[in-house]
């Protein structure tokens, strides 16, 4: 018999980190992660089996398939938009063919235990690219089918794996004498910039919210790297990591598109500022702009509409901007940093 577990890809990652967190505190999944790294310490009494190893690695995932009944993917691995223009073609091994393997694994396992496998997928802001600010200021806030041409390589590849998620719940093999479609049951959030009171991002082009107050509670100077008049919505993690479970967690005949957005809150880097610097009156926060992962910020949408994740799931993420800083980021951060 195959154990029926939850398996997690990206799982040391930030996202990772916190769904652990809130899935054990549920106490009712058994949790395979997956990610190259290891899994942090604190994590690991937490999870079934911490697998190290590479989602491109596809002969880890048979070994995964052999052992273990997965009826829910949080598929989180992701090389994000900054690394990724480093290193593209590496992100588009990780970001396409990572999710491709990953898709055919559901696909394996829907079709060996013959229910449909839940395939949730983080997409992301950067599958938007508006052509400059004047257009980006009359958007507003941006649906689901506007503007989808991203300029980055993780844009480029978070768009397409959600066009391959919807082949596969969809219209798998369609040609195929039996329908083998309707295995991967794939469901989409598009995150906005996710701050974390615990963990550091890394690669990101939205890391200048969280490394400022990062920064700042740690006594660090920090210069941010795009303009004060900067606005792309973001979320607290709690809420993202919520989203996951609701979304994964909602009944299938609610849901009638493959992708949604989710928002909660969408500064400038210079309400950012003021509040960080509310905490903590003494922090040295410059600008210094770097042009080039400016015009990538510029790109992304100053907000994003969710009405659909809103109706059709039930999204109501906890925390606006006062409270995400009062009640969540300030304290917790505080904490985090207080010297022993
Ligand atoms: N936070 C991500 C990034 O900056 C966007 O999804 O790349």
């Amino acid at each position: 018999m195959r154990k029926p577990v939850v398996l997690i890809t990206g799982a040391s990652g930030e996202i990772g980190h916190g769904l652990i967190e809130r899935l054990a505190e549920e106490g009712s999944h058994t949790l395979v992660t997956l990610d190259v790294r290891e899994l942090p310490a604190e994590l690991k009494p937490k999870v079934h089996r911490a697998i190290v190893g590479s989602i491109v690695d596809k002969a880890i995932l048979d070994r995964i398939l052999a052992e273990f009944e997965v009826d829910l993917i949080f598929h989180l691995a992701a090389l994000l938009s900054t690394r990724g223009e480093f290193t593209p073609l590496a992100a588009h091994q990780v970001n396409v063919e990572g999710t491709l393997n990953l898709l055919e694994f559901a696909q394996r396992q829907g079709e060996t235990h013959g229910r449909p496998v839940v395939f949730v997928y983080p997409s992301s802001i950067a599958v938007y690219g508006l052509p400059d600010l004047a257009t980006k200021a009359a958007a507003g806030r941006v649906a689901e089918e506007q503007f989808l041409a991203p300029i980055t390589m993780y844009g480029c590849n978070k768009l397409y794996c959600e066009h391959l998620g919807r082949y596969y719940a969809r219209h798998y093999r369609q040609l195929a004498a039996e329908p083998l479609a309707g295995k991967v049951d794939f469901r989409c959030v598009r995150f906005p910039g996710l701050i974390s009171a615990v963990t550091l991002p890394s690669g990101g082009t939205s890391d200048f919210a969280p490394e400022m107050i990062h920064a700042a509670a740690k006594g660090e100077a920090y210069a941010c790297f795009v303009r004060p008049d900067t606005q792309i919505p973001f979320m607290a993690m709690p809420d993202g990591v919520e989203a996951l479970i609701a979304l994964a967690k909602a009944p299938r005949e609610s849901l009638r598109q493959t992708v949604y957005n989710v928002g909660a809150f969408a500064p400038t880097a210079e309400e950012i500022r003021n509040l960080v610097l509310e905490a903590f009156p003494h922090a040295q926060i410059s600008y210094k702009v770097d042009t080039k992962r400016q015009a990538i910020v510029d790109s992304w949408p100053a907000d994003v509409e969710d009405a659909a994740a809103r109706s059709q799931w039930g999204f109501a993420p906890q925390f606006d901007l006062a409270s995400a800083f009062g009640n969540y980021l300030i304290p917790t951060i505080r904490a985090r940093y207080r010297k022993p």
